[in-house]
């Protein structure tokens, strides 16, 4: 991949992984991802933000051969996650004399993963600064963007923020800078729904901390580079407000119809109140999608069939995988079925644990769905309607 100037003397050097199909052997990566890594020139110093995955070590050496670099001053570890620290000892290796500079946390974890010794590193603190030659670093703590030792670098000289994880997506593109914003949005929304979202409040205090800079460009560490910011910074202040959409998210599954026909009468009884709904066929469906819409919902109904007296194993996947991203919903219920006893519900909702949505009466249908049962989704989707106006959303 080519060296991408982003602004006078810094440069994108890291990898494209085009083919890359899964993260942490969890999240899939339809669209591949990036490891940025970012070259400043100052006029004392040479540093590195962040390295690469170290399966494509050799690109980003590759790419500091074009870029003409012969020594490297500092290395900027911004986050101890392996896509952009896991290089770390071959570069110290490549460039002898070079020093990872970074906080204590990050320091720990690093020596922990990685064949470092403790003579290798430069400890800094939240606020300081680092004067490279007319250019100044400083770093900014933040922890909990999804592991506690994460921090920002920020250079004055040119209003530019490097924020590591946050802001960033897995997409792959030759352009450096967004271009198709709608699509950049869709993937930095699912990356932080997917491992962003369980620290909503530490993300709502690091924009707030944010306000007090001047930032016209944002270099995540995944993904394209934000130039203007006001269009993903407003974006992502809603998904970490405490706002909802009048939106029911309904992961199902059903063995023998019966959850399936609730479900399909449930949606039309919600639509005929004004309530948004998306039901989530979970044995064929696309969990990211269903994460994406997670963010903003303001209520979840689990529906299931009774498998050996508790839930379908696939929808008990739905709750944990809820209970563990925490969205922001106010509002919990179930539909199930059952043939002659059902643990169903007390299962699902004691799997929730980690959020306090109120839980709305569940609906039951021994065997297949007779008009009690769809008299009883009545009054849910009823109830669901009136919650979402005091909620004023509908
Ligand atoms: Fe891209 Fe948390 O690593």
């Amino acid at each position: 991949m080519a060296v991408r100037k982003l602004t006078d003397n810094v440069y994108e050097v890291g990898v494209i992984h085009w083919d890359r199909d899964i993260f942490d052997d969890l999240i899939p990566l339809p669209d591949g991802t990036t490891y940025n890594s970012y070259l400043v020139f100052g006029k004392d110093k040479t540093v590195l933000i962040d390295t690469v995955d170290p399966s494509k070590v050799d690109i980003l050496f590759h790419n500091l051969d074009m870029a003409g670099v012969k020594k490297i001053d500092y290395i900027i570890c911004q986050h101890a996650e392996q896509d952009h620290s896991g290089s770390l000892p071959l570069v110290l290796k490549r460039y002898p004399g070079s020093v990872c500079v970074t906080n204590q946390k990050c320091k720990d974890i690093l020596l922990l993963h990685l064949d470092v010794t403790e003579d290798q590193f430069q400890v800094i603190t939240d606020g300081e600064k680092l004067d490279i030659g007319g250019k100044t670093l400083e770093f900014i703590f933040a922890p909990w963007v999804h592991w506690p030792e994460t921090m920002f670098t920020y250079v004055a000289e040119d209003n530019l923020l490097f924020s590591c994880d946050f802001l960033g997506g897995h997409l792959t593109s030759t352009d450096l800078f967004v271009t198709d914003f709608k699509r950049v949005e869709n993937k930095v929304k699912l990356y932080y729904a997917e491992i962003m979202m369980p620290f909503r409040k530490n993300i709502v205090n690091h924009l707030k901390k944010l306000d007090d800079y001047k930032i016209d460009m944002i270099a995540p560490s995944h993904g394209q580079v934000h130039k203007p910011i006001g269009q993903i910074i407003e974006s992502y202040k809603g998904w970490v407000s405490d706002d909802v959409k009048n939106l029911v998210v309904i992961p199902y599954a059903s063995t023998h119809d019966s959850v399936a026909k609730m479900v399909e009468y449930f949606v039309d009884a919600l639509v005929a109140h004004g309530v948004n709904a998306k039901p989530y066929h979970v044995t064929r469906s696309d969990i990211g999608a269903m994460t994406l819409d997670l963010v903003d919902a303001a209520t979840v109904v689990l529906a299931s069939p009774t498998i050996i007296s508790g839930p379908h194993p696939d929808i008990a996947y739905s709750a944990f995988l809820v209970n563990m991203i925490r969205p922001k919903f106010k509002y919990l219920s179930v539909i199930y079925s059952f043939g002659w006893a059902s643990k169903a519900v007390d299962v699902l909702t004691g799997m929730i644990t980690s959020i306090k949505p109120e839980i709305l009466p569940p609906v039951a249908s021994k065997g297949f769905p007779r008009a009690e049962a769809f008299a009883e989704i009545d009054r849910l989707a009823g109830q669901i309607a009136e919650n979402h106006k005091k909620l004023g959303i509908l």
